[in-house]
């Protein structure tokens, strides 16, 4: 078993991960709700598709109205899904295949239902245990903070008839905000992070946490007072679980996340937000410049930190970080019909996002396997499955796994009406057509493709490691960088179009060395002089590894082998 402490600290720059619910992935004791036990009979699923972290969407006893970011309860797992101990069993499981294990810490809210919050609104005013929470006598302060779900909530503060005053909540007005002016707050929280760091897990993803402090006369997000508290998480995690890690989510502009990296005494890793719907968006205009226009922007981070890097997640497609323009040209190319909007995204998974283009879900997959980061994927779209906008919320994109074309898509064992959400069944994405068991027999098929591309990339460290430069192309069509790490170079080539495009690099910084298609191993004509001509089909892709290129900073160019 690979334990924490005995491996290289910086795991996860090199870690493919896995996002799943509990609920959806698998059924095993046939009660219609995916389990832990469900999550241990698959983990050679995802052991043979290379993943090597398993990123777990909140399990904890929750009256699940926020499918589980509403905590009732940080210590426990929900009863649906098993108990500590099928939990303890699945972390064992997983370290045993070399897979870490990413939970949730909802540090910024919790459910009305939590005994903090329950203790909270029947304590005084003014005491430490009312002051759990953020309370007022109006609803008129912290005036500058925006709401974050504009389709359900009119405001950031709600009446609370037992209190006799109004709380705070960024989110849903059943998730109150705690109040980490409390230090009995951050001492519980840091609670919360040693009971599930001794269990063995691996990482912790800090969920919504620019919003952890409020402050009059600023928009509540991203304040100074709000790295101090991650400093302190990150402080405990070093002195008593070195090798552990933290993942901000927060859902901001590079420069304002780059704060979250700290002096590498913040977070490990930060999801890169506004990358994502750039990619969607340079995909449809036929342009590169939207990905390189927001990567030249992106701050340099500290050695020890890493991007996060996704195409989709359980939540919609965000369009927060993007300007007014974008985001309406974001909505005309991908969501015509209102019901796939939600608050100020698009609620669709990747392979209808892109019309189930093969080409468009291999292009994309190659940027995520390719840019500076460590890439995540969303359950399911490692088949190409589906959603189904028709549901409520987001729940159109959490239907449970397609595992094969029997009934139940082969999740659950349970009779149909039980399951905690229907099998998508329409002709293109339903399970009798998109399914891991056919995808495995047909050597053609996207999830095989999927675990080659995964086997071919964690054989370069430059991938996770590497530096990023771009390379100047002739044709704006084309996206050109690359990466380098160490004796590594690789570069990265993407065609967003539909046509087959020609066009001139300009390598003269690589001179004499030898481009390797990665794929297939075939040679390329050596670097000679400062144009290099290519052409790509449409939606093409290729990785090329440079042989001989010289070391950045190095004079002489080696000669090509
Ligand atoms: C961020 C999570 O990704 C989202 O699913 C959730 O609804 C909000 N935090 C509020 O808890
Ligand atoms: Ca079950």
């Amino acid at each position: 078993m690979v334990r924490a402490v005995d491996r290289d600290p910086l795991w996860y720059k090199d870690a493919i991960i896995y996002e799943t619910h509990v609920k959806a992935f698998f059924d095993a004791n046939g009660d219609g709700i995916g389990d832990f036990g469900g999550l241990v009979e698959k983990l050679d699923y995802l052991e043979q598709l290379g993943i090597t972290c398993l990123w777990l969407l909140p399990f904890f006893p929750s009256p699940l109205r926020d499918d589980g970011y509403d905590v009732a309860d940080y210590r426990g797992v929900h009863p649906s899904y098993g108990t500590l101990e099928d939990f303890q069993r699945l972390v064992e499981e997983a370290h045993r295949r070399g897979i870490a294990v990413l939970i949730e810490l909802v540090v910024n809210h919790t459910s009305d239902q939590h005994s903090w919050f329950q203790r909270a609104r029947r304590a005084p005013p003014g005491s430490p245990l009312r002051d759990y929470y953020v309370w007022s006598d109006t609803d008129q302060r912290f005036a500058g903070a925006r709401i974050i779900f504009t389709d359900t909530e009119r405001s950031n503060w709600t009446w609370d008839e037992m209190a006799g005053a109004y709380y705070w909540h960024r989110f849903f007005s059943h998730q109150p905000d705690v109040n980490f002016d409390n230090r009995l707050v951050l001492e519980e929280m840091l609670g919360v992070l040693r009971f599930w760091a001794s269990l063995g897990v691996d990482g912790f993803r800090l969920d919504a946490v620019p919003y952890l402090v409020e402050r009059e006369g600023t928009n509540c997000e991203n304040l100074p007072e709000t790295h101090a508290v991650i400093r302190q998480l990150r402080a405990a995690l070093d002195r008593e679980f070195p090798g552990r890690m933290l993942l901000a989510e927060a859902n901001q502009w590079p420069w304002d996340v780059r704060p979250y990296f700290g002096d590498g005494d913040e977070c490990h890793m930060a999801f890169h937000f506004p990358v994502m719907p750039r990619i969607f968006m340079s995909l449809r205009l036929e342009d590169a410049e939207p990905i390189v226009d927001i990567l030249r922007r992106t701050p340099p981070i500290p050695e020890t930190c890493q991007w996060g890097l996704f195409l989709r997640n359980h939540d919609e497609l965000t369009l927060e970080m993007v300007t007014e323009e974008e985001r309406d040209y974001m909505v005309l190319a991908y969501a015509r019909d209102a019901g796939q909007r939600l608050n100020l995204g698009i609620r669709r998974r990747l392979a209808p996002l892109v019309d189930n283009g093969r080409r468009r879900i291999e292009l994309l997959s190659s940027l995520l396997f390719s840019l500076p980061g460590t890439p995540i994927l969303y359950y399911g779209d490692e088949i190409g499955m589906g959603d189904d906008v028709l549901r409520p919320d987001r729940d159109g994109v959490r239907t449970p796994m397609q595992w094969s074309g029997g009934p139940n898509a082969g999740f659950s064992s349970a009779p149909g009406p039980s399951l905690y959400s229907q099998p998508i069944t329409d002709p293109v994405y339903g399970h009798a057509a998109v399914n891991v068991a056919a995808q495995l027999r047909d050597p053609s098929s996207l999830l095989r493709w999927m675990r080659n591309l995964i086997r071919l990339r964690k054989q370069f460290q430059v991938f996770g490691r590497g530096t990023l430069e771009f390379v100047s192309s002739s044709n704006p069509k084309i996206l050109a960088y690359v990466r380098r790490w160490g004796e590594d170079t690789v570069l990265c080539l993407a065609n967003v179009s539909r046509q087959m495009q020609p066009f001139e690099l300009d390598l003269s910084a690589f001179e004499g060395a030898t481009p390797v298609e990665m794929l297939g191993y075939t040679a390329f004509p050596r670097i000679a002089g400062a144009r290099y001509f290519l052409t790509l089909g449409g939606y093409g892709f290729a990785w090329f590894e440079l042989r001989g290129a010289r070391p950045p900073g190095a004079g002489i160019v080696a000669p090509a082998r």
